[in-house]
């Protein structure tokens, strides 16, 4: 038996591979820092989808404006009830609504949701409206706008397609693992893409840059951050934004998002200080995990500089977890389409270790 399913090899994908040893991730052939910052999240999207769905459009950008507008429809059912939950719990409550299909206009449209639902949620939570999709806008500068009701500037778009390419697909992470189980169930993508977002919900996994924002914030400077960080080690805490199962070297999204936050950073004056103390807790960081766990080697992750580009975006960090399912539901969907091509019902086993067998009283 593994415990988590460590090494555990449970499906073959042309989509991504994950080299934790040299800390390379490739998508369909591309390194990832030659797709972050070159490419748009709708070309990383066709990407994904190439060969899985027959009649994709060569150009996927109309085609997902019109699913944003199609999307905003399910926006009439958020009510400030609603809307005022966890933003990823109100969000999955909406996408619970649309309905189960396998084909190429479900796929775009669950592209779509976590996008236009995300910015609704966070308006509505606010007391303001909803505002509608843009369609002739690429993804990411219409995400900005719908969360600001104001256009983005071409770097900050630039910047949050940076992300969703650089978390679009990885291996077989826990959330993807949960979206082939339900697809090899034949249960349909919707499905599939709620089963993604509920693993990616847990601060293990994609709940972890709200975290490091609240982690940055009561470390305050540079000064405080080694004894800060001893402390919380102390008491048994992890720290957010390091560490990865596989990855036992630095996670190289970590450098194409860090990439993503200097470009920003030359066109802003608070970024650059935020980013240096950011780095320096980073540094710190560093050297207590190694004096801390010697034999583990624990490196910076993907959640560490995706919290501090988010953060320079607006974007609050309630919402973090929404904004990483904006960029990783195009991966989930194709892990699924992959999963129903050729890949069996996943259903593994368990060893017994209950009572042995009684009669019932
Ligand atoms: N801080 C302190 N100690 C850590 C950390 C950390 N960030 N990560 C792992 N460890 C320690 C554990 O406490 C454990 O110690 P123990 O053996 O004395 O109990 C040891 O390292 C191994 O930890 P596991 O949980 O077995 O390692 P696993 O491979 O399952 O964990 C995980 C990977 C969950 C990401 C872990 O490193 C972690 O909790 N990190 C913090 C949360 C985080 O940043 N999550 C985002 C991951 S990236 C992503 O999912 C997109």
């Amino acid at each position: 038996m593994s415990d988590g399913l460590e090494g555990v090899i449970a499906a073959r994908t042309v989509l991504s591979d994950v080299d934790g040893a040299r800390g390379r991730l490739v998508i369909r052939g591309y390194p990832v820092e030659d797709l972050s910052g070159r490419t748009r999240y709708e070309d990383a999207a066709h990407l994904l989808f190439d060969g899985f769905f027959e009649d994709a459009p060569s150009d996927l950008a109309p085609a997902l404006g019109a699913a944003r507008v199609r999307a905003f429809a399910e926006v009439a059912a958020l009510d400030e009830g609603l809307a005022r939950r966890d933003p990823v719990e109100a969000m999955r409550a909406l996408l619970a609504r649309l309905p189960d299909g396998d084909d190429l206009q479900t796929a775009l449209l669950l592209i779509a949701a976590p996008a236009v639902f995300t910015p609704a949620v966070l308006r509505v939570a606010a007391g303001q409206s909803a505002i509608a999709p843009d369609p002739s806008l690429s993804h990411a500068a219409d995400i900005l706008r719908m969360t600001r009701a104001g256009p983005a500037s071409d770097a900050e778009a630039a910047a949050l397609d940076a992300y969703l390419v650089t978390v679009c697909d990885h291996g077989l992470n826990a959330s993807t693992f949960a979206a082939r189980v339900v697809a090899s169930t034949r249960a349909g993508l919707t499905s599939a893409v709620l089963a993604g977002l509920s693993a990616l919900k847990g601060p293990l996994h994609g709940g972890a840059p709200g975290p490091v924002i609240e982690m940055l914030d009561a470390i305050g400077a540079p000064a405080n951050a080694r004894p800060w960080l001893e402390k919380a080690l102390a008491r048994g805490d992890r720290l957010m934004g390091f560490g990865h199962r596989i990855y036992r070297v630095r996670d190289p999204r970590a450098d194409a998002l860090k990439t993503a936050v200097r470009k920003l950073a030359s066109a802003s004056s608070a970024l650059p200080g935020r980013l240096a103390f950011a780095e320096a807790v980073e540094q710190a960081a560093l050297e207590i995990l190694r004096e801390h766990k010697p034999d583990r080697p624990l490196d910076t992750n993907v959640e560490f500089y995706t919290a501090l580009l988010l953060e320079a975006l607006g974007l609050p960090p309630s919402s973090f977890t929404c904004v990483f399912a904006m960029g990783r539901v195009s991966g989930w969907i194709a892990h699924a389409r992959e999963q129903l091509a050729g890949g069996r019902l996943i259903r593994p086993q368990s060893v017994y270790v209950g009572p042995e067998p009684r009669i019932a009283a």
